[in-house]
């Protein structure tokens, strides 16, 4: 049996490797909100390896090169023309996944830190005022429900999503002696089991070849040992008795 399984360590092994190469770099935002207000600060930092000969980083707004090649990306004044997709790539890893950022004018924003929720998922929500003036009487509403109320404005957690928590969120509040809402904002919770997210064909593609490979192995296996049982005299060549056998099938 063990004549079998070497072989298939071997491709185990091989296939690995194929998996193994550099590490994908992360963007992470913070603070962690996915939309912003205008003049709004925001840093966008690029987590990847590098190599001792190169620290500098590849950042990409929109898909196309920026000059900046710090790892740290820091929006001081944000603006709407900074909206949109950021990646970010280091010597030693490859290009990140990308992240979006969203600069609103107004004067209230409902923010969140994602743009896709699952059950289970923490939703957390803040009542942002331009220029971060101060809000009272904040209410949360969902699909035009009040959800929650503060009387000072303060971040509203949903700890953990479920799909009644899906639908259409704004907030409302006064700034001075104006009462002012925020644009709604769709939120919808997904299946835990139907992830949203493209699923990672190589493994898949892994998988499926270790479980054929486990097939014929199982099916070799068995051939050979009814290729020993039914000739004890072919016993020191078992693998040729095996391939006769199946050319005289
Ligand atoms: C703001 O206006 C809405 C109706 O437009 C009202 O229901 C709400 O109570 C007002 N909010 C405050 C804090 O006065
Ligand atoms: C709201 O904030 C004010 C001062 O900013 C404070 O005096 C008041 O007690 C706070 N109210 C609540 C309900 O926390």
């Amino acid at each position: 049996m063990w004549q079998l399984l070497l072989p298939t360590a071997l491709v185990l092994t091989a296939f690995s490797g194929i998996g193994a190469g550099l590490e994908k770099a992360v963007v992470t935002l913070y603070p962690q909100w996915v939309r912003v207000l205008e003049k709004d600060s925001v840093t966008l930092r690029c987590q990847g390896t590098f190599s001792p000969g190169d620290n500098s980083t590849k950042w990409f707004h929109n898909e196309s090169l920026i000059s900046h090649q710090d790892a740290n990306y820091f929006i001081q004044s944000a603006s709407v023309k900074d909206s949109g997709t950021y990646r970010c790539q280091t010597a030693l890893s490859t290009l990140s996944d990308p992240v979006r950022l969203d600069v609103h004018m107004g004067w209230l924003l409902l923010q969140t830190t994602k743009w896709q929720f699952q059950e289970e998922d923490p939703i957390h929500l803040r009542c942002h005022s331009w220029e971060n003036k101060p809000v009272h009487k904040v209410t949360y509403l969902q699909n035009g429900k009040g959800r929650k109320y503060f009387h000072n404005n303060s971040e509203f957690l949903i700890p953990k999503a479920t799909h009644k928590d899906s639908g259409s969120y704004f907030c409302r509040g006064l700034i001075g002696y104006n009462n002012k809402s925020s644009p709604s904002l769709h939120i919808i919770i997904g299946d835990r089991t139907s992830p949203s997210t493209f699923p990672p064909w190589h493994q898949i593609i892994f998988c499926l070849l270790i479980g054929l490979l486990f097939a014929v192995d199982t099916v070799l296996y068995f051939s050979v040992q009814r290729g020993l049982q039914s000739s004890v005299a072919d016993y020191e060549e078992p693998d040729l008795h095996w391939s006769k056998e199946l050319q005289d099938k």
